[in-house]
């Protein structure tokens, strides 16, 4: 995979960039997958993927998170009941619960963007190793986060903010059409 850090490509058309550039990029190319194959993902691009995942910014450095990998059939089953949307994880071969650990927060209200921060690292990094990934909403839905802790049995400080579901892609997707110019404003709305 080439990753283009072409600065005459956005130069010439930054407007159209997105829509246009035809080398692949995690950012432009990473789509929500929710279809995987039965291949198996090796524990070291897991543990890659959780690596990734703490080298995210955080607020102050606070890094208030905590990750629970679960690659057991068993436990991804009972991980389907836990919402309305994780139709993914039923080919999954793993997911990534990231949760915030509120005994690590030091900057109060800051831990939503800190975990989200370190999940869309996740959902890169996989795109780098070649894996599909889709974010499966848990935080602020209550019930979905009372099911995610039984299951994972999480202590009382943990919050589950998302299920990563996470195998080889079973499906692809086309870059969307998603700049829209209207959006975008100089110095002021
Ligand atoms: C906060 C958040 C919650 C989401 N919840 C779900 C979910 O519960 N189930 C699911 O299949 N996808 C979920 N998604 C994935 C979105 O549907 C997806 O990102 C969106 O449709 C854009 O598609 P893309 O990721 O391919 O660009 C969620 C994404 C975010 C950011």
């Amino acid at each position: 995979m080439q990753i283009t850090n072409d600065k005459n490509q956005l130069n010439s058309d930054p407007i159209t960039f997105g829509k246009t550039n035809p080398m692949k990029n995690p950012v432009f190319d990473r789509r929500s997958i929710r279809k995987y194959t039965s291949q198996q993902i090796e524990k070291e691009q897991l543990d890659l993927l959780v690596g990734a995942a703490m080298f995210a910014p955080s607020a102050g450095n606070q890094q208030p998170w905590q990750f629970v990998i679960v690659d057991k059939r068993d436990v991804l089953d009972e991980l389907i009941l836990s919402g309305p949307y994780t139709s993914a994880l039923k080919t999954a071969q793993a997911a990534i619960i990231v949760c915030a650990d509120m005994e690590r927060v030091t900057r109060e209200g800051f831990w939503i963007q800190d975990c989200s921060m370190a999940g869309h690292n996740i959902m890169l990094e996989a795109y780098n190793l070649g894996l599909g990934s889709v974010w499966i909403g848990c935080y602020p839905r209550e019930d979905r986060m009372a099911n995610v802790a039984r299951t994972l049995r999480l202590p009382s400080f943990a919050i589950p903010l998302t299920i990563i579901a996470i195998g080889y892609p079973d499906e692809t997707k086309e870059r969307p059409d998603r700049i829209d110019p209207a959006r975008i404003h100089y110095n002021s709305w």
